[in-house]
């Protein structure tokens, strides 16, 4: 797998950088909670971290970057706290294109089964990806209605559906949402959990984990679970 040396823009250079990082956007319910505010706030206050995060990436030249935003599991919630996410999605969607092109070359896709979403809001997603697609840099995934499970079961009915009879690793990978390797995942807020993310790629994925909730996560909480990520000694099972 490729790791590759990187200077980014604000002299801040890594010896080895993933070359796929998975990021859990976690906490912002307990980030609202402790001031009194609702659940939305603290996804309104994530989705501002989300932005800075994936343009930092791209400025960093990290070549893939999962952002998990909505998991298969989370339209448990309260239907009010769901609204207040899709609405989210739909103005960043509105919005991407400006927003990436201030870090240069992100190419936006969104990942998940879009099924469950509304005519409106496919359409911005397809608008999305579609004024990225020639975007050379950063891929930015956002995992939306994702879920790892989902993701390789998908994987599995696609091969049958090309007439399949023995599937190998190598057809897996090549039907993933994403490429088939991630370095490195990120979760903050406290919990040490993969929670359905990105199952097949994590398998030999290196973990950070902070304390800090997302809404509070920092470019320099990226700098520091980078700088560890350099340090790591990666024999993958060898
Ligand atoms: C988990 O924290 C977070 C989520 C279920 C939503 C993450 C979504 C965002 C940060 C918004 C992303 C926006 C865009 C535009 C991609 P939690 O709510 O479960 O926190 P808690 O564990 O403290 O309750």
């Amino acid at each position: 797998m490729a790791l590759f040396t990187k200077k980014n823009n604000e002299n801040i250079s890594f010896e080895v950088l993933p070359e796929h990082l998975g990021i859990i956007m976690d906490g912002n319910g307990r980030w609202a909670k402790k001031r009194g505010l609702p659940r939305k706030a603290g996804h309104k206050a994530g989705a501002e971290v989300f932005r800075t995060i994936s343009k930092e990436c791209g400025r960093l030249g990290i070549k893939y970057v999962t952002f998990y935003a909505f998991s298969t599991e989370n339209w448990k919630r309260p239907k009010e706290e769901v609204d207040a996410l899709m609405k989210l999605f739909h103005d960043y969607l509105l919005e991407a294109k400006e927003d990436v092109a201030q870090a240069g070359d992100i190419k936006l896709k969104i990942i998940g089964d879009k099924e469950s979403f509304s005519p409106e809001l496919l359409d911005l997603m397809l608008s999305a990806e579609e004024e990225t697609a020639e975007h050379t840099g950063t891929t930015v995934y956002v995992a939306i209605n994702y879920g790892g499970r989902q993701e390789i079961v998908r994987a599995v009915n696609k091969l049958i559906a090309d007439g399949k009879e023995e599937i190998t690793e190598e057809d897996i990978s090549a039907n993933l949402y994403t490429v088939p390797e991630c370095d490195m995942i990120i979760r903050p807020s406290g919990e040490q959990r993969l929670s359905n993310f990105l199952l097949w790629q994590a398998a030999y994925s290196e973990f950070w984990y902070s304390d800090v909730l997302w809404p509070d996560f920092t470019k320099n909480d990226l700098y520091s679970a980078l700088r560890d990520f350099e340090r790591r000694n990666r024999r993958f099972g060898g």
